[in-house]
């Protein structure tokens, strides 16, 4: 009896060991390629306390997936990024663009993600890195968020999550101000800039677009009233429609 209670201990520890292995050896793998050592020291426990008392808004429109360190470093130098640029993460992740863009560029970062386990992960490396004072995570939906003091929009989402978006990012976005996409276009919009990181045997691609003067992409009807107002009105609805609107058709599918 004893024997076999022993056996069954030992195994129990066995399995125990091997799987907090590879939770630590995943998260080493995911971090270990970052320009930046983001490597969490005794992230999981302080994590989970912090992830607490943020609130799982609704399921994610798309899973997590990292973008790859090269793939960061070439999205944040095609955004030709200055002194005074605020840069948002539109499902930030583990928070490594907004955190590379406060390292590497000493500008203003925001991430937006709707996991709060990710949201405070991403603020733990922030923290480990010495960014926390550039760089604010918010738990948050994308398409409930106002982008009004973004100059720089990065993604990595999909084609259709960008398309959804467009609207929001031209009504809400600075002329002037860029968004980059990592893999995915924008419907018809014809980015500007196209350009593939080498990735393994493959590639990644990168996509740049501005955001231009109002009248170049809707220009103004006749029919439609005078003032800024209306301008933006007629562009592309007032938020809440177009927010409305993109989650009608999220429901969907
Ligand atoms: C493919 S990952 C990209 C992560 C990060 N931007 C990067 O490039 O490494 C997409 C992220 O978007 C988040 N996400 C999905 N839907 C969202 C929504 N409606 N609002 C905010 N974040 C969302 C997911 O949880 C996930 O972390």
């Amino acid at each position: 009896m004893k024997n076999h209670l022993d056996a069954k201990f030992i195994l129990l520890w066995l399995v125990l060991m091997v799987t907090s292995r590879n939770v630590t050896a995943s998260s080493t793998v995911r971090h270990a390629q970052m320009t930046i050592d983001l490597t969490a020291k005794n992230s999981s426990s302080s994590t989970q306390r912090a992830a607490g008392k943020k609130r799982q808004l609704r399921k994610p429109d798309v899973i997590y997936y990292p973008t790859p360190p090269e793939t960061v470093a070439e999205m944040l130098r095609m955004a030709n990024l200055k002194k005074g640029d605020v840069l948002y993460d539109l499902g930030s992740g583990d928070g490594r663009i907004p955190i590379a863009a406060a390292k590497e560029y000493g500008i203003r970062a925001v991430g937006i993600e709707i996991d709060p386990k990710l949201v405070s992960e991403a603020e733990e490396i922030a923290r480990q890195v010495g960014v926390s004072q550039l760089v604010h995570f918010r738990n948050e939906d994308m398409f409930h968020i106002n982008l009004r003091e973004a100059t720089v929009v990065t993604l990595y989402l999909s084609e259709k999550l960008n398309v959804l978006l467009r609207p929001k990012l031209l009504n809400e976005l600075r002329p002037g101000s860029r968004i980059l996409s990592h893999d995915f276009r924008m419907g018809d919009w014809k980015p500007e800039q196209t350009v593939r990181v080498p990735w393994g045997k493959l590639y990644r691609t990168v996509y740049l677009w501005t955001v231009p003067q109002r009248s170049r992409v809707m220009p103004r009807r006749r029919t439609e009233g005078s003032g800024l107002k209306s301008r933006r009105r007629s562009f592309a609805g007032s938020s809440q429609t177009t927010s409305n609107r993109i989650q009608r058709q999220l429901l969907r599918g």
